[in-house]
């Protein structure tokens, strides 16, 4: 286990959070490496044997010290921005074995990927195929495209997590792509490289993946009687984890179905996973800061709050709560609240928490969309990011200072 009780206290591997709580101060993300590295090696074995590459999804959590050891494993990555691209350079990351998905790419961003020599960039519509021929040609280089398809597959995932249906705004659809194929085809700017797609987060099992690759499958092979061979099928990422009691399928069972059903087909597997990768593989420790009993509910002010880890604001995520030394369960049911001036500002509500003030509390499940979706509202400096790795700890990103949050602006006279 990653994240276990050992004489009474929370360790990250063989880390106590108490002592790092103290250390680097809270909030705090901590990640595992073990897990991180675990958690990527069930999808390399599960591909072994078979021509394909794993794009870890930056978007999930782009911490530098994360990416470096993704790419010193042999990850490529799938990127949503310039900003993206930036850290995978910064971080060691071979754009050979970068995606480009999105579908507000601008211009520069289009010439930054291009220059950079990226393996592929992610069509999401008409438009942005003529965009990405106009910027090929100003820079006399070809651009690499593949069209992100819609495979119109309900994930039954979350609605805002869900991104491969006729509503969603990603992706071309799927009675389109072929036209749009052939006019890419016959472009000298472009070079059609794959196809991609990507149908929604947090999936439970493989059902709705199999049915997405296997209409992706059918196009590919009318593309093919059309003489336009591609190089790689990408199949996206939204293998889910556990955060309460889901049982997600094992990652080896999600990707022997998405290789089954892309069959003999020749082309290179391309998986875009990100929460499965990271997302067990971190926690926030927070501490209590007040116990406020209240008529209707009891709440336990912290000191993280929804600009550090906005899911259960934003989608009603649940996020288990563990006191960082081990406790009985209390009596009473709390709600957890930051110091945000929000009412949606909680990470959990009606816990069985025994703690008191100065506790530490570790939100699990934090290693994916926590870090990645913070902000600085209510003038809130980011959270300190330690990598844990055996007995050892690192800061793998210092605490923001108040001066940081203002470092940009001028008075205007
Ligand atoms: N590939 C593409 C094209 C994507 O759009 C995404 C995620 C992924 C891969 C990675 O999906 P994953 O394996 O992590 O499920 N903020 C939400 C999740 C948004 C996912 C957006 N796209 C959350 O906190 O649940």
């Amino acid at each position: 286990m990653t994240f276990a009780y050992r004489d009474g206290v929370l360790h990250a591997e063989g880390v106590a959070l108490d002592a790092l709580a103290r250390r680097y101060g809270t909030p705090c993300y901590v990640y595992s490496r073990r897990a991180v590295e675990q958690a990527y090696d069930e999808f390399a074995s599960a591909l072994q044997g078979r021509d394909a590459s794993i794009c870890y999804s930056v978007k999930a959590n782009s911490n530098l010290a994360l990416l470096s050891l993704l790419a010193h494993r042999g990850a490529g990555f799938d990127i949503v921005s310039g900003g993206e691209l930036s850290r995978v350079l910064a971080a060691g990351g071979d754009p050979k074995k970068t995606l480009f998905s999105g579908v507000g790419k601008t211009s520069d961003e289009i010439g930054f990927a291009l220059e950079r020599g990226i393996a592929c960039l992610n069509v999401e519509s008409a438009a942005e195929l003529e965009r990405v021929r106009a910027v090929a040609f100003e820079k006399k280089r070809r651009a690499p495209i593949a069209l992100r398809v819609n495979p119109d597959v309900d994930p039954r995932t979350h609605p805002y997590i869900s991104t491969g249906l006729k509503e969603n705004k990603f992706g071309v659809p799927y009675a389109e792509a072929e036209a749009l194929y052939r006019r890419a085809a016959a472009a000298p700017e472009l070079e059609v490289v794959g196809i991609g797609c990507h149908i929604g987060s947090l999936l439970l099992e493989p059902s709705p993946l199999v049915s997405a690759v296997q209409r992706i499958v059918q196009l590919v092979e009318r593309l093919e009687s059309q003489g336009i061979r591609l190089r790689h099928i990408d199949v996206g990422g939204g293998i889910g984890i556990r955060y309460k009691d889901e049982s997600p399928r094992p990652i080896g069972e999600f990707v022997r179905s998405i290789l089954a059903a892309l069959g003999r087909r020749p082309e290179t597997v391309v998986l875009d996973p990100g929460r499965a990768v990271v997302g067990n593989a971190g926690v926030l420790v927070t501490r209590v800061e007040y116990i406020k009993p209240g008529e209707a509910r009891n709440f336990l002010v912290v000191d993280a709050a929804m600009n550090d880890l906005i899911r259960p604001s934003l989608y009603g995520a649940w996020h288990e709560i563990r006191t960082v030394r081990e406790a009985p369960d209390a009596e009473a049911l709390y709600d957890v609240v930051g110091p945000v001036c929000e009412s949606a500002d909680f990470l959990a509500k009606d816990r069985r928490l025994a703690a008191r003030e100065g506790d530490y509390l570790a939100v699990m499940s934090a290693g994916a969309y926590a870090m990645s979706m913070s902000s600085n509202y209510n003038s809130r400096p980011r959270a300190a990011e330690v990598l844990v790795e055996g007995t050892e700890a690192r800061l793998v990103r210092r605490r923001e200072m108040v001066e940081d949050l203002f470092a940009l602006e001028r008075f205007p006279g």
